[in-house]
């Protein structure tokens, strides 16, 4: 968080609040109104405030903090090991970020498998700690008994059909589900019984047209997209990739921008104005006269004239700074 002195929370130390946005705040209803109307709905991954507030600005109806931030942020080489504790956290920085969003919680593998006490107890933590709108999981029909329980708990679901990365153990890598007639039809059996269970959203990933068109006549709550074909009510890319940050984004993912380039030439930017002492912005300034009492003659040392002056060896006491 940058400490600029118009920042009415810098001295609180608390999260920096996004700007007041005119738009009514994103429901369920607002989606669902949507739909009805035949208006497409916008969603990106999100997984921190600041990313979050620009999003919302841009009007992006719906942030998902998905757990590909066990990749995309943590480096890591699945989507498994997402930590439960760090999802909710950054689910409340994007809702803080983002406050007029509807906010989905990814709930990670292993949160919600194990009994339906479990997922509800993991559940309403993203729903209070976390500041979800509505908690996003993984399933197949068999899980319709763990959607009816969280719905019964007031826990609005989203469930995520198709392609499910967190079975990536299990299938041996990620496939794409639908390619057969009789897998196209478990997928889509899958979608009616989670919406049947009480799921108020559904997510399809990575499936053939032909899939996601069955599941948009046999459902009728709104359906996310992810690599699905252009016909679902609303479409979801992993920010990361519409930005143009990811080294080899999937097939369906068009980055709108390039910034992974901008960012590493901004870095090497950064680079050389450190080493030749010139790295702009302005500088704190001490009180009129008080650089005399300190014992500082005022416009004549290096810190006062931004000169280049190389520093000291480490631990030296003449370094900059240190006059
Ligand atoms: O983890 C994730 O980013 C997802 C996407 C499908 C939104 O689940």
């Amino acid at each position: 968080m940058s400490l600029s002195p118009s920042d009415p929370n810098a001295s609180k130390g608390g999260p920096a609040p996004a700007e007041p946005t005119l738009r009514k705040p994103v429901t369920i209803r607002t989606l669902r109104a949507m739909c009805k109307r035949g208006e497409r709905f916008a969603c990106l991954t999100a997984y921190d405030a600041t990313m979050a507030r620009w999003l919302e600005r841009g009007g992006v109806e719906v942030i998902i903090v998905g757990d590909s931030a066990a990749q995309v942020v943590l480096g890591l080489h699945r989507t498994l090991d997402m930590p439960l504790d760090l999802a909710i956290a950054m689910t409340a920085a994007v809702k803080r970020g983002a406050p007029a969003t509807l906010v989905m919680g990814d709930m990670p593998f292993a949160t919600y498998h194990e009994s339906d006490e479990q997922a509800v107890r993991n559940a309403a933590r993203f729903m209070t700690e976390g500041l979800a709108d509505v908690v996003k999981l993984e399933g197949d029909a068999s899980f319709a008994s763990t959607v009816a329980k969280l719905t019964r708990a007031g826990i609005p679901v989203c469930a995520h059909v198709g392609c499910r990365p967190q079975t990536v153990a299990l299938t041996g890598g990620y496939r794409i589900p639908g390619r057969t007639a009789a897998d196209a039809e478990r997928v889509v059996a899958d979608a009616v019984a989670l919406e049947k269970a009480g799921a108020v959203l559904l997510l399809v990933e990575g499936v053939p047209d032909e899939v996601t068109a069955a599941i948009l006549r046999s459902t009728s709550v709104p359906l996310i997209g992810i690599g699905a074909g252009t016909a679902c009510h609303g479409q979801v890319l992993v920010i990361q990739d519409l930005l143009g940050l990811t080294d080899d984004p999937p097939r369906f993912a068009e980055p709108l921008l390039n910034l992974g380039p901008q960012i590493a030439a901004a870095a090497a930017e950064w680079g050389r104005r450190v080493r030749s002492g010139n790295i702009g912005g302005q500088r704190y300034v001490m009180h009129e006269g008080e650089a005399a009492r300190f014992g500082i003659r005022g416009g004549s040392g290096p810190e006062s004239s931004g000169a280049a002056t190389p520093p000291g060896p480490m631990g030296s006491t003449e370094g900059p700074g240190k006059a």
